[in-house]
């Protein structure tokens, strides 16, 4: 029976043991066997069988066999791996030659590289920017790359971009990661959020979350039309990126709103808030993470099935609308996340790590939460997950829509600070009763500022 321990055995010999097993052993099965235990190549190892193999009809022989030539690093086989590239019927296979030409180093291959620039699929043209990138500085490589600019492809473009254009160090941040200004933690302002994020330094917030107004379906929010709503968001979201921290994320939770129709002769009006918000929200700069669908049982939302029910005639079909999405966001860097988690010392990693029973799908069943006072709040349990999993402990989080507070309440408790901004006095009151009302609210127990935009002036250092 072949085993990897007899293969690595016969490979070390270099003395054509290797060739004389693949020779006895003919079948697909065993070969790719062997070539797929193969591991590292000795000094001495003889790959003339495997030059066989790449006219394979298997697809998978012939994809380890461009794969083993890889390893094997020698420019005799580049024009060889060139044909493949550019004439397998396999586009695995295609890359896979690209990318073992550029195992092999060699500036003998820069040529056929440059060629394989021009290839239709862009991640046959990525494995050639790679292998060339090798060799960066010299004029004729440096040259064909910059090009690439202008590709068609965006991943093509982020990575030419990086290389060659982007500029060096372009945070505003002037304090280090991890810090924030003190004259921003733990306030509630009362005021226009747009006016208030005019007055502070960029680069201020770690992590935003916020549930905007519901264009025109609940009191607090009259616009002009949807046009009007949506050009507002624009704005606030335009200076929330400003003001985010460099990789930091934003969370939108929005979902389609109904706004009821005019008379019986009327249908009502659904406006798609999050699809409509997307592509602004793309196109300012923040990176597209992740959906997640907030699950509300069905008996909490409202019923719009009781016609339904009974007259069953297809087409007025109405399902109960129990999701809302939280939309993810990271702001542009070419930066990894590693790199935000590294500006943080040992301890705060160790203490902001997220414990055993963390949600590990996108789809977040949670109840949601009445209040008595304001119409929509967040339900603690959606706050809680969301600081958690996109902020360390200590950093400045802030909700542009205070509301309720909610947010900022439960990020005190999970020892975050916040800056909340709320438009209505009657919320900010609101929020301000959270200290009186409820002795062991987390308002109460560490120091919270309220302050109107006036007074907020003042602090502003
Ligand atoms: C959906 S509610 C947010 C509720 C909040 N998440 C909570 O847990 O209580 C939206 C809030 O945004 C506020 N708002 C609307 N326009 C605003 C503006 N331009 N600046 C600041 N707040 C505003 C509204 O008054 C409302 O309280």
């Amino acid at each position: 029976m072949l085993t990897k321990e007899y293969i690595n055995k016969l490979k070390s010999n270099g003395n054509g043991d290797l060739k004389a097993l693949i020779n006895k052993k003919k079948d697909d099965k065993s070969i790719l066997f062997i070539l797929e235990n193969l591991g590292y190549l000795p000094e001495n190892f003889d790959e003339s069988w495997v030059i066989d193999l790449l006219k394979s009809n298997n697809k998978r022989i012939r994809l380890n066999a461009v794969k083993t030539l890889g390893k094997v690093k020698n420019e005799r086989y580049i024009n060889r791996l060139y044909e493949i590239a550019k004439n397998d019927e396999v586009t695995e296979i295609r890359r896979e030659a690209v990318s073992s030409i550029g195992r092999i180093r060699s500036e003998k291959a820069v040529p056929v590289l440059i060629e394989l620039l021009k290839d239709y699929d862009p991640k046959v043209v990525t494995q050639a920017i790679r292998a060339l990138l090798v060799f960066k500085g010299k004029k004729e490589i440096d040259t064909a790359l910059k090009k690439l600019i202008k590709h068609e492809n965006e991943m093509i473009q982020v990575v030419i971009n990086k290389e060659y254009f982007a500029r060096k160090n372009t945070s505003k941040d002037k304090l280090k990661h991890p810090q924030s200004y003190d004259f921003l933690k733990n306030k509630v302002v009362l005021g226009d959020v747009r006016d208030i994020l005019k007055l502070i330094p960029d680069e201020s917030f770690h992590l935003t979350f916020t549930s905007p107004p519901y264009y025109n379906a609940r009191d607090y929010s009259i616009y002009p039309s949807y046009k009007a709503y949506l050009k507002f968001l624009k704005e606030v979201f335009q200076l929330t990126y400003e003001k985010t921290k460099e990789g930091r994320f934003l969370i939108v939770n929005t979902s389609p709103v109904i706004v009821p129709r005019i008379s019986r002769q009327y249908s009502s009006k659904r406006y798609p808030i999050p699809f409509d918000i997307h592509h602004f929200l793309v196109e300012m700069g923040w990176e597209f993470i992740d959906d997640i669908i907030w699950v509300k049982p069905e008996a909490s939302v409202k019923n719009r099935n009781a016609g339904f029910l009974q007259h069953r005639k297809p087409l007025a079909y109405k399902p109960n609308a129990r999701t809302e999405y939280l939309m993810v966001y990271r702001k542009q860097t070419d930066k990894l996340i590693d790199w935000n988690i590294r500006q943080y010392d040992w301890n705060t990693v160790k203490e902001s790590k997220v414990k055993d029973g963390y949600e590990t799908s996108n789809v977040w069943n949670i109840d949601p939460k009445y209040d008595k006072v304001h119409s929509a709040v967040f339900p603690v349990e959606l706050c809680k997950r969301v600081i958690e999993y996109y902020s360390f402990k200590n950093d400045l989080v802030f909700d542009p829509f205070g509301g309720s507070g909610t947010f900022g309440r439960t990020a005190k408790f999970l020892d975050r600070y916040f800056f909340l901004t709320e438009k209505e006095p009657k919320y900010f009151e609101y929020m301000k009763s959270f200290l009186k009302q409820k002795p062991d609210e987390i308002f109460h127990t560490k120091e919270t500022e309220f302050l109107t935009l006036e007074e907020f002036k003042k602090t502003i250092k």
